[in-house]
């Protein structure tokens, strides 16, 4: 498995670009399924997660071709060879659950396996399964499976989801285009992830109302055509390297950036002494003079700070001046990255959902492990503000959701390298 070196080489300084959502697009490429005409996405993001969702759907008999050096993806559901989602896929990735609403929308029937992905909680897919319920799917776990199944079609219904998750409304969202009638789904997450899949959809013939508030109306149509949408841009890549010039000093614009995608965390890093501009271009970051200000978190969905920065914002926090508490409201189990700080130096108590930040003036270099996703990149900024080198070995997460994390920080000014193993 690959490592990465990092060494405390200074402030960063430079322009780097941000691509398309990782997240957006793993929900959009299964919108393919909807329907028999092509959906081209530009702005794709290059990463191993986009490889195996593309798997998944060539599984189901979609073609998917990547092009442009994997920015274009034409994807093409002429017809559904299966409606089985196998296990041996979709435990590489939790966002292949994503597969079932549009399978059930239009075979009328699907068989997910239960998903993996990143080790941060239990993840169950309760929300998902009750909200489909109400649309008229019968659904049994059977095997480590989801069988699902809607015969004669789903039909439209009034539901409130117990709890906003992200991936629960896109998957209603997207059964409920080609349901009979219409649906209002109440309590539904707002993430500008699901805007742009609603926009996509839109684009795709769907009539829905109501994106980015918490009651989204979706009017079933009979079927859905192509179209070509660009990703919206990765608001958790832009805070992440965010970050870098945050916790190193100088000064980084980030192209393609807006604050309106993250506003709550914005404010977190203005009341820390960072100051976020936005420019023709994208946002320009730089520390303000001194030492980063220790700031409270808590983990909320959006607009709220989101969960996928909590462990890059606990990396700042551990050189900050005073004590930051971080609360982490969403996954229960999303702190492992602060044992791995801690043998670079860092002082931190864990209670719970809590994390009890006590800054220091400086992190050492040492060799840590990347146990999930954006623990990994956390691990990463940290090493770049520390005394000596910082060895991230286990790095197979960072590569699901961050291209070219390298030449990227590398191009600031950064000293990083991989280490192939
Ligand atoms: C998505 C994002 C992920 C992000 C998360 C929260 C993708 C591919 N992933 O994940 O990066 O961290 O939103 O912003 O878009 N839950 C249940 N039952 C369910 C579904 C969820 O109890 O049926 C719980 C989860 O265990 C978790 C919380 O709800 O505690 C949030 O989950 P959810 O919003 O669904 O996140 P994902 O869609 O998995």
């Amino acid at each position: 498995m690959d490592s990465i070196i990092v060494t405390g080489n200074g402030p960063l300084n430079g322009a780097i670009p941000i691509a398309g959502a990782k997240n957006a697009c793993l929900t959009l490429m299964p919108a393919t399924l909807l329907s028999d005409e092509p959906l081209t996405l530009t702005n794709a993001p290059r990463l191993s997660d986009i490889k195996t969702m593309s798997e998944l759907l060539r599984s189901l008999g979609a073609e998917v071709t990547s092009m442009q050096d994997g920015q274009v993806l034409a994807l093409s559901s002429h017809t559904i060879a299966t409606t089985k989602a196998d296990y041996e896929i979709v435990r590489k990735m939790r966002a292949s659950n994503l597969v079932l609403g549009p399978l059930l929308a239009r075979e009328h029937e699907a068989i997910v396996s239960l998903p993996g992905g990143c080790a941060i909680g239990a993840r169950p897919m309760d929300i998902h399964i009750t909200a489909l319920e109400t649309l008229g799917a019968e659904i049994e776990l059977k095997d480590g499976y989801l069988h699902a199944k809607a015969p004669g079609g789903l039909k439209g219904a009034t539901h409130e989801l117990r709890f906003a998750s992200v991936g629960a409304t896109e998957n209603v969202v997207m059964a409920a285009t080609l349901a009979k009638g219409t649906t209002v789904l109440k309590n539904a997450a707002r993430e500008p992830e699901i805007v742009d899949l609603v926009h996509c959809l839109r684009k795709m013939g769907a009539q829905i109302e109501g994106e980015g508030t918490s009651t989204i109306t979706i009017q079933g149509v009979d079927r859905l055509h192509g179209a070509t949408h660009p990703v919206v841009t990765d608001r958790i890549e832009l805070g992440t390297y965010m970050l870098a010039p945050a916790i190193c000093g100088g000064e980084v614009e980030l192209l393609g950036g807006r604050i309106d995608l993250l506003e709550a965390f914005c404010e977190k890093l203005d009341a820390a002494g960072i100051s976020v501009e936005e420019t023709e271009k994208g946002l320009k970051v730089a520390r303000k003079n001194g030492r980063v200000k220790a700031v409270d978190v808590v983990t909320e969905p959006f607009p709220g700070f989101p969960t996928d920065l909590q462990a890059q914002m606990m990396a700042l926090m551990c050189t900050a001046e005073g004590t930051a508490v971080l609360e982490e409201k969403i996954f229960e189990n999303r702190f492992m990255h602060a044992p791995e700080l801690m043998r670079m130096g860092a002082s931190i108590e864990v209670q719970g959902g809590t994390a009890t930040v006590h800054g220091v003036e400086r992190l050492k270099g040492a060799p840590v492990m990347a146990t999930d996703l954006r623990a990994s990149v956390s691990l990463i900024l940290a090493g770049l503000a520390a005394e000596g080198e910082t060895i991230v070995n286990r790095v197979y997460h960072l590569d699901r959701g961050y291209e070219r994390v390298e030449e990227k920080l590398g191009a600031l000014g950064a000293k990083i390298e991989r280490v192939k193993g």
